[in-house]
């Protein structure tokens, strides 16, 4: 069988007889192969990014710092859509539960066919799951201003072109787009504003799109504050709905509050990021968005929170956050500013820049985790990717 076609499997155990079982079970066929077996449960997620399993079995009993099921649910709240197979003996039962991580459970002793069948299955249905695609329009939106939205969506979506998947970012902040200004381009660089305001094609798209850092083509908002009010919802809404066709990835910059335009994008979009800083006016705001959005009827799985500047919390503890977004951050970016800072000045992307720091590494995992699938199927696809552009 082709590798390609193989299911990669990482094992997470520590007892060597059972590691080295699993392992000549394996041995005896090519549908799934083994890719790494990692015996501490602290060294797991650095392990997913490196190899990109696409099943994952966890011993139940794992010992150590990050025992078994306190790493199954880590795995899970880190929503990598990886399957997670728990491995467990008859005096531990344990349930499978896919709400909670647990997509199936094989228990000792088990052979081949069980181990196989479990694994080819759990496969089989995240596959079906990933084949409804990726979170194709993310929304980059916060309550407040200044909280980081411009920065993070330029690095998402430079980290994520670096990662193959082919990505567009729209300057929705339609008054005060920082878009242009960040990357320096000319004032004459053409605007949402040059495109045709009825049938927009591929080619009228392509015209107008900036090709930036990492190959990201960047739809710059219009250059002039007064034009703002040229632009009508109606077409933005298309020019998006035509993008999402044409790219794996759409991040949109979106401007401060919820006007029409911002709220039509919202709608439109499948994961709204939005940006809480650790200040009480952001908090306030974010709380009160929440309910908004719930007024709405958005699924709470619409939203995902990124904490900017997660590490400085002025004196507000982290608990009150949680409590406030009703639930642990989906992401946290740390403050680094002599990395951010001058990135900025010099229009470049930190992420690629400054790929060792702090910062651009948080970066990276929100990128990674946002279009882990869209990733996933790109590595898949590579050449047909490469070709299409
Ligand atoms: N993680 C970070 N560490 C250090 N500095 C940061 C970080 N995130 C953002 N900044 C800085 O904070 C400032 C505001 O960021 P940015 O312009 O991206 O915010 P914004 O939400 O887009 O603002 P606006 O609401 O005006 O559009 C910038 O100077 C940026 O360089
Ligand atoms: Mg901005």
């Amino acid at each position: 069988m082709a590798s390609a076609d193989q299911i990669r499997l990482l094992l997470v155990e520590d007892v060597p007889q059972v590691a080295q079982y699993v392992r000549g079970l394996l041995n005896a066929q090519s549908q799934v192969r083994l890719i790494d077996i990692v015996s501490d449960g602290t060294q797991v997620l650095a392990r997913i990014s490196e190899h990109r399993p696409d099943v994952i079995v966890v011993d139940a009993l794992l010992q150590g710092r990050l025992r078994g099921m306190p790493l199954v649910k880590q795995l899970h709240e880190a929503r990598l859509g990886v399957p997670v197979i728990v491995l467990t003996v008859p005096q531990n039962p344990v349930t499978a539960d896919p709400e909670k991580g647990i997509a199936d459970v094989i228990s000792m002793p088990f052979n081949g066919y069980d181990l196989m069948s479990r694994v080819t299955g759990v496969h089989k249905v995240a596959s079906a799951a990933n084949e409804k695609g990726p979170s194709r329009l993310v929304a980059v939106f916060s309550p407040k201003g200044g909280t980081g939205k411009t920065t993070i969506a330029f690095n998402v979506a430079v980290a994520a072109s670096g990662m193959g998947v082919h990505t567009a970012l729209v300057d929705a902040n339609i008054q005060f787009g920082d878009l242009r200004g960040l990357i320096r381009a000319p004032r004459e660089a053409p605007s949402m504003l040059d495109l045709p305001t009825d049938r927009i094609s591929e080619t009228d798209l392509a015209d107008v799109v900036w090709r930036g850092p990492a190959d990201v083509d960047i739809l710059f908002a219009p250059p002039r504050i007064e034009m703002a009010e040229m632009v009508l919802v109606r077409d933005i809404e298309k020019t998006i709905s035509l993008m999402r066709r044409l790219y794996d990835l759409v991040i949109i910059d979106t401007g401060v509050g919820l006007d029409e335009l911002t709220l039509a994008l919202l709608d439109q979009a499948d994961t709204i990021l939005e940006i809480v800083t650790y200040d009480s006016t952001t908090i306030r705001n974010t709380i009160a968005m929440a309910e908004t959005f719930q007024k709405i009827g958005y699924p709470p799985s619409k939203v995902q929170y990124l904490v900017n500047r997660a590490d400085s919390n002025a004196g507000i503890d982290p608990a009150d956050l949680r409590q406030a977004l009703g639930r642990e951050p989906e992401y946290k970016i740390r403050s680094e500013g002599p990395i951010v800072g001058p990135a900025s000045n010099q229009g470049a992307p930190f992420v690629t820049s400054e790929p060792n720091a702090g910062v651009s590494r948080d970066v990276v995992e929100v990128a990674r985790q946002l279009v882990g699938r869209a990733a996933g199927q790109a590595r898949a696809g590579q050449p047909e990717l490469a070709a299409a552009r």
